[in-house]
């Protein structure tokens, strides 16, 4: 565990992360900061992000502070890892679902350095339907990240990671093909 989550105590629709003990969590939270604002001044899509807003001082020490993503019906969104072992969804629906998650980083050339089913929410809407919001692990996690200003390699890399992610925690129909993936940006 890399930081605790906690309700806004005056905004419901915010939510506060506070790094734990953990040797990398403030480095995994600064590094994903740091993707935010460059997500934000190329004024990226960010409609299956969720928002950041900014520091702020906690009793814990510093915190950040996010949009809460939350479900019609108020309560906060459960994670995909929730719906893979529920009866609740159509199992095929939400695959279609990541399947378009993973063309939009694609299309967006958003970086995910941890891809994980505890890090993507999804959202319920009041008609059933379903939409996948990353909340944890934006960015590229490497030492070396000059070879990100190459549109090509960063969409392989995006690709790769995405269908590793897959293979291991989801299941084949949500694999990207990397021969036939928009590459409409990368020109
Ligand atoms: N923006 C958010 N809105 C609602 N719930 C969230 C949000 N961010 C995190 N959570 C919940 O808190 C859990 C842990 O947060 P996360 O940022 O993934 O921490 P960790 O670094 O420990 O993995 C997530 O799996 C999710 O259930
Ligand atoms: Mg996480």
């Amino acid at each position: 565990m890399f930081c605790k989550c906690y309700q806004h105590p005056t905004d419901v629709e915010k939510c506060i992360k506070v790094p734990t003990d953990n040797k990398k969590a403030k480095k995994r939270l600064r590094a994903d900061l740091r993707y935010y604002r460059k997500l934000y001044k190329d004024k990226v899509n960010l409609d299956h992000i969720a928002d950041y807003y900014g520091q702020c001082e906690t009793s814990q020490g510093a915190g950040y502070v996010f949009q809460c993503v939350k479900d019609h019906d108020g309560n906060v969104s459960r994670t995909l890892e929730h719906y893979l072992n529920s009866q609740d969804v159509d199992l095929e629906q939400l695959y279609s679902l990541l399947h378009d998650l993973a063309t939009y980083l694609v299309e967006n050339r958003i970086m995910i350095g941890d891809i994980h089913y505890n890090n993507i929410l999804i959202r319920r809407d009041s008609e059933g339907g379903m939409t996948p919001v990353i909340v944890d692990g934006i960015g590229d996690r490497v030492a070396i990240t000059i070879l990100n200003a190459i549109p090509k390699f960063t969409i392989s890399k995006i690709i790769r990671r995405w269908n590793r992610f897959s293979l291991k925690q989801l299941d084949s129909n949500a694999l990207l093909d990397e021969n036939n993936c928009p590459s409409k940006k990368a020109d």
